[in-house]
């Protein structure tokens, strides 16, 4: 059979007027359950997982909540970590990602079965990994792996199954090239089973130095090899279907891709400036970090001047104004990582509040909203269903002025946490000067949350009505 080109191939804009749909993507019923059922877990595990960094987010206003042992906020932490991770962003990027590769390969997905097994496995860790954090039973405090190994090995497993689908549905395509997408996807699943086991696996972390230098690796490999070519990916197909017109380069977006995977490589002790692990290995980390200037201004110029010219569409669309915003966080959150690893700025902003606004601005800035913009951009030309135009512009505002009320004021204020321990202050005066800009994070954490309510609620609405119209539609 002859081969044809990917995505341009595809005669089908998604592009639409924001009152209406309007247009179904002929799927078949199977793709469309899986990637829904992907889609639920993920709005259940977003809405727990924030209700309980809420929580947490409250009790440093008032400190004396609650004296349960299960709710303490050591236990709390890393259930809200983890849980957003692996249950909310994780499940949601496959969702997408369990549509991206098919039909760029312009193929069925290789094996449902294993798409169902993988959904059970990995939502089964989540649940388990909750009780046992909330148990007190954890892998010490090793941020993002805190869940013990037999409860992640699950996870692990489910995610091994998703690479192996995709990967078998990539080899199997009908068409010449691998799209870029696949590139960022494929690469983003191996990338993250090799740090998994790497992370997990005993006999050289004894010590505390080498624990620590995987803990870095691990940690900054997670959110850099994993979250960030993964939603890389799904944008350079989202992006350019939603505005019916091709990614402006081609080639920027295969410099970006190996860029990243060089400079990303070798950055994670950029986490242990000023520790105790080598000079020189914390000096490579930081070369590095600069380094990422180029995918950075490469992967968000592509998609910048993607988007130049098309404004027009951005004001019809509803999900577009979400990628946006990603692209936008995503250049923002990268040069603020470059300054952040800088020796002069890190002695200041280092163990401070300015970190957690930079995650936030990350993992939710970033990551959430190209997911969120996927998602809205894809579900209801899947199900039929669409979600109340109104609804989407509250999840939209709630979540950006949310985000925005979050971080700033702990940038600020941790930039001050900074200044007031390098000038030796009592801790405590360090303490009392953060109170007001942790009302602010509640203030805007609230708002997050709220969408997040709105965005479950959109998601209920954006359902398959019954599944037998699902099976007329898709016989018809
Ligand atoms: C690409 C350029 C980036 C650079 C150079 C960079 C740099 C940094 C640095 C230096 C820190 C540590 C701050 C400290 O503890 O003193 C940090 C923390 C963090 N970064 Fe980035 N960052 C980048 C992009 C990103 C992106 C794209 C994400 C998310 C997808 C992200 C997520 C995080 C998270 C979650 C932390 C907190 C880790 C912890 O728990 O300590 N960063 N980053
Ligand atoms: C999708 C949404 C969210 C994601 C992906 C997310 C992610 C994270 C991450 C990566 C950290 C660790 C930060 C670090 O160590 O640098 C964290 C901590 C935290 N998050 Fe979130 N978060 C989300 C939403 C929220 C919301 C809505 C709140 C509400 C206030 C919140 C409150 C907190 C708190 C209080 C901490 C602990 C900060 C500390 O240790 O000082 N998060 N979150």
């Amino acid at each position: 059979m002859e081969k044809k080109s990917a995505v341009l191939s595809e005669q089908r804009p998604l592009t639409v007027e924001k009152s209406k749909v309007g247009e179904r993507i002929d799927t078949s019923l199977e793709s469309i359950r899986l990637i829904f059922s992907f889609v639920a877990l993920s709005a259940f595990w977003l809405v727990f997982g924030t209700l309980v960094g809420e929580y947490v987010g409250f009790k440093f206003v008032w400190p004396e909540l609650d004296s349960v042992s299960w709710l303490s906020f050591g236990r709390l932490r890393p259930v809200h970590t983890n849980v957003l991770f692996w249950g909310f962003l994780s499940q949601a990027m496959i969702a997408l990602a369990l549509y991206v590769v098919p039909r760029t390969s312009q193929r069925e997905l290789y094996s449902y079965r294993l798409g169902w097994t993988s959904l059970g496995l990995m939502n089964i860790s989540v649940l388990f990994g909750v009780i046992s954090l909330m148990m007190g039973i954890n892998n010490g405090g090793q941020e993002y792996r805190e869940i013990i190994w037999p409860i992640f090995a699950l996870f692990a497993g489910g995610l091994i199954l998703v690479a192996y689908n995709l990967y078998k549905t990539i080899a199997d395509r009908k068409v010449t090239e691998i799209y870029i997408s696949n590139w960022y996807i494929l690469a983003a699943c191996l990338w993250t089973i090799i740090l998994v086991s790497i992370a997990y696996l005993p006999g050289y972390q004894k010590d505390g130095i080498s624990q620590t230098v995987i803990q870095g690796y691990y940690m900054h490999q997670g959110v850099g090899q994993w979250f960030t070519p993964m939603v890389l990916g799904l944008t350079y197909y989202f992006l350019p279907k939603l505005l019916n017109k091709p990614i402006y380069s081609y080639s920027l977006g295969v410099l970006a891709f190996w860029t990243q995977m060089i400079f990303y490589t070798m950055i994670g002790s950029h986490h242990f400036v000023f520790s105790p692990i080598p000079w020189w290995i914390q000096t490579v980390a930081i070369v590095f970090s600069v380094g990422m200037i180029v995918p950075v201004t490469a992967g968000t110029g592509n998609f910048l001047l993607t988007m130049k010219g098309s404004w027009r569409s951005f004001a019809r669309s509803y999900s577009l104004p979400f990628i946006l915003v990603g692209v936008i966080f995503y250049a923002i959150v990268s040069y603020q990582g470059t300054l952040e690893a800088f020796r002069s700025l890190n002695k200041v902003w280092h163990f401070t509040n300015f970190t957690i606004a930079h995650s936030h601005m990350s993992m939710y800035g970033f990551v959430a909203f190209l997911i969120w913009g996927g998602i809205y951009g894809l579900i209801p030309r899947l199900t039929g269903s669409e979600p109340p135009q109104l609804a989407v512009g509250a999840h939209f505002w709630l979540a950006l002025i949310g985000i925005l009320v979050y971080s700033i004021p702990l940038m600020i204020g941790g930039t001050l946490q900074g200044l007031s321990w390098i000038a030796g202050e009592s801790f405590m005066e360090s303490v009392n000067l953060m109170t007001p800009y942790w009302v602010w994070r509640a203030i805007g954490g609230t708002m997050m949350f709220l969408s997040h309510l709105i965005f479950a609620y959109n998601v209920w609405k954006m359902r398959p009505s019954t599944w037998e119209k699902l099976t007329q539609v898709s016989q018809s």
